[in-house]
């Protein structure tokens, strides 16, 4: 059961306990999160100029999508202001930036069916982002820049949450994953790495909820629902941001979703910083984070 909470009033410990709980949380109208939006359309219509970035794949080939966004992204996702605003958004909707560790803000594009849906716009899974050895602790914000439909927009498997799902996670090291992400950027090349996935594919009736926030809204939801993102079919270019945060009290406490099938090696806790400052997560807690393959539960 999945509870979605619509621009609740309750404090940011009671909404990270809900989310850990397999709920959902969606803000619909936070300044903060319009500034961002803006600015992210901003450097986008430029990166794409002279066309419209909704339809700009009418006007360029994949490899030349491919060719501006592998320059365009790095270029936003570490632009100073980027991660200026995930703090004033953090910090608007009652978190403490100085318990708050957040990576980069990431940007995806999906491309209408037919484009460019590989590589560096590749169309997510479905999967959990503990499958790629995210804590258990990791909150998403997802918010998009361009109004968006549930023809192109991101959808959860409630079911799936807390409930194990048999998954190629244990074949996933963070570590390795990482040096092939370098290669990619430099070489250009094709992306052939082995995402984590279910070994089966889920059934065609499994439920589905597709949440379509408003321009100038936001999405939260833990790291460890099943989600993916909904092939393209709506003819234009959908455009998002998403960064993940943990609390350090959580890392500390152990506090988090069930993690119920998780099998992956390493963590991706090096990737956070501490809102105030930029510290990295304390060496203590990563230790305690940095371990080989768990053995996931049930198995
Ligand atoms: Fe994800």
């Amino acid at each position: 059961m999945v509870d979605v909470h619509i621009d609740p009033e309750f404090d940011d410990r009671e909404r990270r306990d809900r989310l850990f709980a397999g709920d959902v949380v969606v803000y619909t109208h936070v300044p903060e999160i319009a500034a961002f939006a803006e600015f992210a359309r901003g450097l986008i219509t430029e990166a794409f100029a002279p066309f419209e970035p909704r339809t700009v794949q009418e006007h360029r080939t994949p490899e030349e999508l491919a060719e501006i966004l592998i320059a365009f992204k790095p270029r936003f996702i570490h632009h100073p202001e980027s991660i200026a605003h995930v703090r004033r958004i953090v910090t608007a909707l009652g978190a403490d930036p100085a318990a708050v560790y957040a990576d980069v803000p990431k940007l995806r594009t999906a491309f209408p069916l037919g484009g460019l849906t590989t590589g560096i716009a590749y169309a997510f899974q479905p999967h959990r982002d503990t499958w790629y050895s995210a804590p258990l602790q990791q909150l998403n914000w997802w918010l998009p820049l361009w109004p968006v439909a549930p023809s192109n927009v991101m959808e959860f498997y409630p079911r799936g949450f807390g409930r194990e799902v048999p998954n190629t996670s244990s074949s996933y090291d963070y570590t390795e994953w990482n040096a092939w992400r370098s290669r990619m950027s430099e070489l250009n090349t094709r992306d052939t790495r082995v995402q984590p996935a279910p070994v089966a594919p889920l059934p065609p009736d499994e439920p589905r909820l597709c949440l379509v926030p408003p321009v100038g809204g936001v999405m939260l939801f833990s790291g460890d629902q099943l989600h993916a993102s909904i092939p393209n079919t709506s003819g234009v270019a959908r455009y998002s941001v998403d960064f993940r945060t943990v609390d350090v009290a959580d890392l500390r406490s152990g506090r988090g979703a069930p993690g119920v099938d998780v099998a992956a090696t390493g963590t991706s806790l090096g990737d956070f910083h501490r809102m105030t400052d930029g510290a990295a997560v304390p060496d203590d807690v990563m230790a305690a984070f940095d371990r080989p393959a768990a053995v996931p539960h049930g198995v």
